[in-house]
This record gives structure tokens, sequence and C-alpha cells, in this order.
């Protein structure tokens, strides 16, 4: 539909931007902290960078706030590390841990800037993973600790909770994020167990939540986006509708509804992967409510339909790569599409697809917790040129009004990142921040900080509340 007027962000519109504990905050064994699976890597992909010391947000918090405070921002999205909090997963309190974050809170605030809480954010404490990690029900119960402690500690100074950041991408891809360890035969079986665990565990801390902080909002954060067909082969937009339910709705259905999604089953049921379910889970999954949906936003995806056999020995490998899943679906490319230096594609409309499916399916205001654009910036003469940042995001937010005049209630936009960070799997290289810090991968330099050309944008935006963006 071509909108002969669009409507403006609405006049609160949460403008905000997005870090997440180990990518961004550095002193990884410091203050008591205990390890995360995120600190116990003993392989990077070549070339890249660990997460020890990354952006060293923990040593420069409060000039970071300073300038994202400088830059306008309504709100701040970061994540707390569990192992701060608490060590092992599931023991002592560490009091310097919770202090950190009273003074992150209490920093954000004193600036205006609305805290927006990611409760888990890849980084699962090495102790539970040692026990089992999400195969385990106890890190339900521990989840539901560190839950406890956040809510009672912040709570009263925090109105929007995540649950957990893009679990539907631990669960797919965890072997490139770090957050599952080897991929064997069983793969799937245990991955789905997982999944079970954690929809358990995300939706008793919803409850908990609203019982422990009844002004504060929570909700989930996975990453959604649509799946286009390669054609309009009926077959094709079956494996879309495949790929759609494993990939997005198995993971929004259970959070606002509270049940599994058909397709999504009958898959397990065919790949033998039944999760199994206790007496008490379906209640809690349904006694759950979410406030709002939150998702992260980088493309969409196209498949087509997948005739492989999945008994087949003899495939090459470009043929396994595209595989996909035998019988359900095979990756394709979009031609249609731009990429970024690192290979994404880019998708401005399809964003707007996916704000209204989601939108329509669960009629929940949503808020968009990550969108952004990876890119190998150059500092020079202390700022970097970055217009290609700039136009992603002015393409990006052209859809978010075309959206909201759809109907679709938006009311905050947190792209990634606030400030450069160390990429899941691509190191510091590729950078995302509106803020440039001032180190290589394997050279720590000055870690000094430099506002880089959407910066500024970006702050005329937050002003204009996105008048500027036509
Ligand atoms: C999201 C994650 O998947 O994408 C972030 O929530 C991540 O943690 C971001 O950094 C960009 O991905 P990458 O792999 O380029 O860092």
């Amino acid at each position: 539909m071509r909108h002969s007027n669009l409507k403006g962000f609405p006049k609160d519109f949460l403008w905000s931007a997005s870090t997440s504990a180990y990518q961004v905050e550095g002193a990884w064994n410091e203050a008591g902290k205990g390890r995360s699976v995120q600190d116990v890597k003993t392989s990077y992909p070549e070339g890249t960078s660990d997460f020890k010391v990354a952006s060293d947000h923990y040593h420069h918090m409060e000039e970071d706030i300073a300038l994202l405070a400088e830059m306008g921002l309504k709100a701040y999205r970061f994540s707390i590390a569990w192992t701060r909090i608490i060590p092992d997963g599931d023991g002592e309190i560490n009091k310097e841990g919770v202090k950190f974050y009273h003074k992150l809170i209490d920093e954000c605030l004193k600036h205006n800037i609305e805290p927006i809480v990611t409760m888990y954010h890849f980084d699962l404490p090495f102790e539970l993973e040692k026990k089992g990690g999400w195969s385990s029900r106890a890190t339900i119960d521990a989840f539901l600790k560190f839950s406890k402690v956040l809510f009672e500690e912040y709570g009263s100074k925090v109105k929007y909770f995540l649950t957990i950041n893009e679990q539907n991408m631990m669960i797919l891809h965890g072997s490139v994020i770090g957050t599952t360890a080897e991929e064997n035969d069983n793969r799937w079986k245990i991955a789905y167990q997982q999944n079970h665990h954690m929809l358990v565990a995300q939706a008793k801390a919803m409850e908990l939540c609203h019982t422990i902080c009844p002004n504060s909002k929570i909700g989930p954060a996975p990453n959604i986006s649509s799946v286009y067909p390669a054609s309009s082969k009926p077959e094709d937009y079956l494996a879309a509708q495949n790929f759609t339910a494993i990939r997005n709705w198995l993971y929004l259905d259970m959070a606002v509804f509270g049940r599994y999604n058909a397709t999504a089953w009958s898959y397990f049921e065919e790949i033998d992967a039944v999760p199994k379910i206790e007496e008490g889970d379906m209640e809690a999954l349904k006694n759950a409510k979410p406030d709002f949906i939150a998702f992260n936003y980088y493309s969409t995806a196209t498949v087509k339909a997948n005739n492989y056999d999945k008994n087949a020995k003899d495939l090459t490998g470009d043929q396994q790569l595209a595989l996909g899943e035998a019988g359900v679906f095979e990756g394709a490319k979009n031609p249609n599409l731009e990429k970024t230096q690192f290979g994404w594609e880019i998708d401005p409309i399809g964003f707007r697809i996916t704000l209204r499916e989601v939108y329509d399916r669960y009629q929940l205001p949503i808020i968009i917790t990550e969108n952004g654009l990876g890119a190998f910036d150059k500092l020079e003469d202390g700022t970097v040129h970055d217009a290609y940042r700039i136009e992603y995001y002015k393409k990006h937010l052209h859809e978010i009004k075309e959206a909201l005049t759809d109907g679709v209630k938006v009311f905050g936009y947190s792209p990634w990142s606030a400030i450069d960070l160390v990429s899941t799997h691509q190191g510091v290289t590729k950078r995302y921040g509106f803020i440039y810090v001032n180190r290589d991968e394997f050279d720590l330099k000055d870690l000094k900080r430099y506002k880089k050309d959407s910066f500024h944008w970006y702050k005329k935006t937050i002003e204009e509340n996105g008048g500027n963006i036509e």
C-alpha cells in the first residue's frame, strides 16, 4: 500500500541504542565477576579478538553514558552480565557486580535516559554450562534466582526488561555465536530440549517481574525476519512457511500465546526432536504475558523447497552448505537486495513487512531492539565519515514510518550499536557504533572515543523526532 501521507513518530518515541555486556564491557575477570561461556572460548575465528577487554566500557562507563546523553538518547539498551551478579550462576551474589549496574542505571537516569535491560545476552555462566547448561532443568531455577535479584534490585528504576536476547539464534546458530558446545548427531534433540527450558525460564521470569515490580514491563527479544519464497512455486512458499515457523513463530507464539506453533511441533516430530515437557510447564507458559514484543531485525531470509534426501551421503560441500534442512527448506540468495561489506543482505522494505506480520499476529506494542550496519569504518581526522550507515538508518526509519502509518504500534528504536564493540564472531573490525573506539583486533591502542558522522546525524534525528529522515 502506498500512503499519500506518512504518520510521524509518536511524541514519546524511545530513541535508543543498544549494546550487550560481553561485547562492550571488558573487565572480564574483575570485581568478582565469574566466567561466562564467552570468556572460556579457546579459539576465535582467525584474525578476531576475544572479549576480554572489548570496548572497556566497564572503566569508561560515565564517559560513555555522557556521550550517549550528548547524542540525545531517550533510552539505552544494555545487558546485565549474569556472572557479575552471581559469578557461578546460582550461588552467592556478588555485591560489586550489583553495585556496578546500580551505578550504570543511575547514570542513565541522571541524564534522563530510560534504561532498557536485557537480562541475558549470550553469556551463560560457565559454571552452569559445566553442569549441563540449558539441557539441565536446574538452569531454569538459576535463571529465576538471577531474575529475582534483578527485579528486586533494579525494578524500581527500570521500566523495560527484556528476557533473553535472540533465543532463536542461540538455538539455530549456537556454535557460531559461542553459546552451544560442539554440534553432534543429536543436535536438534538437544537444542529443542534446551529451547523448551529457556521458554519455561522466560515465562516464569515474566510472571515474577509482574509480581515483584508491577510498574515495570517485560517482553521477549528474538531476532525476527520475514521469510520470502525464492519463487512463486507453491513448494517454495511452503518452504518459506516452514522456515518462518521454526525461525520466528515457534518463539513468539510461545511467548505470547503460551503454546507450541503447530508447524514447528510437526517438524520436531519429523526430526525426532520433541522436547520432554514436565508437569506444570504448559501452565507456566500459558500464564506468562509479555507487555510488548521486542525484536532485532537485520534482514529478511529467502528460501526454496529442499528436496535433498537427508540420508544421502554423497552431497558435495556446497550442497551440504545450502542444505538448510532436508525436506523442510533450503536457503536461497535474494538477487533483489544489496549487501553490506560483510555480505549481509539489506532489506528496509522487508523491515516494514516484518513489522506488519508481527503486529498483525500478536497485536502487542513493538520496540526494535537491534538494527544496524557492520562495516570497516576508518578513523580519519578524528572522525568516521560513515554516510553508508546514515543511509542505512534513514531507509529503515522510513519503513518504520510506513509501518506506523499501516497501523503498527512501534514505541521505540534501539539500533545496534550505541558504541563500537566486538562482533559475535567477526571481531572489532566489524564496527556498528555511532561512537568509534580506538583499538584494533589485537592492539588495544588508547581506547579513546570519537564521534562518527552518524553520531551527529542521529542526534539531529532525535532532536527533530525523525523529521530529518526523508
Ligand atoms: C545480533 C546480536 O545477533 O546481532 C548481537 O544480538 C550481535 O549480539 C549483532 O552483535 C550483530 O551480529 P554480529 O555477528 O555482526 O556481531
